[in-house]
């Protein structure tokens, strides 16, 4: 079984930017504590991250410190970091929507808050009931990406919340 972090190994030369962390995500999602590597604290949501857009479509749970993002036949929703960050280590505790989720993303990702685009995402595609989601990795710096790479996971990310990470720091991007 492959771990997590050897996933993606990018060696690239970013520009030293500060990314925000955004979840933009047409599915269900328990989220708490990015940044935050292992010992997580139990932080209301409201404190570090605020909605994006579809507001109603997000649910709070265990006093805000879990969220549930909502698709329907109308829309999905999201949220990012009310800071930026840089350099760190980001977690985020995700369980994709079941069923027929053909046409839909699930990002997880950082992304600069200014003209010149530097990016680190996860992105889970969806797919007809009972075919398996595909998981594209991208780094895009000062513009520029073309780094995709597709990965086909070993589990259902369907059935339980699995934890996917980035690793950013001066060297490399995991
Ligand atoms: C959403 O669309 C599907 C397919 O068109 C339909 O079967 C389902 O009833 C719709 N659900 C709602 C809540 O409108
Ligand atoms: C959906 O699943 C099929 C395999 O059954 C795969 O070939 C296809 O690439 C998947 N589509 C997406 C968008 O993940």
């Amino acid at each position: 079984m492959k771990p997590l972090n050897s996933l993606h190994v990018e060696e690239i030369k970013m520009c030293w930017k500060m990314l925000s962390i955004l979840v933009c995500i047409l599915c269900i999602v328990s989220a708490a504590n990015a940044a935050v590597p292992k010992k997580a604290a139990d932080v209301p949501f409201g404190k570090n991250y605020v909605p994006t857009w579809a507001f109603d479509h997000i649910k709070y749970f265990n006093g805000g410190s879990e969220i549930q993002l909502n698709l329907d036949n109308y829309t999905g929703t999201g949220f990012q970091s009310k800071r930026s960050y840089l350099f760190g280590h980001f977690s985020m505790h995700i369980k994709m929507v079941g069923g027929d989720s053909a046409g839909t993303v699930t990002a997880f990702y950082l992304s600069s808050q200014n003209n010149e685009h530097d990016e680190i995402d996860f992105e889970f595609l969806g797919n007809r009931t009972g075919q398996p989601y595909i998981l594209q990795t991208n780094v895009f710096s000062g513009g520029k990406g073309n780094k995709e790479q597709r990965i086909f996971l070993w589990f259902d990310p369907t059935k339980e919340y699995h934890t996917y990470s980035i690793l950013w720091n001066m060297h490399q991007i995991v």
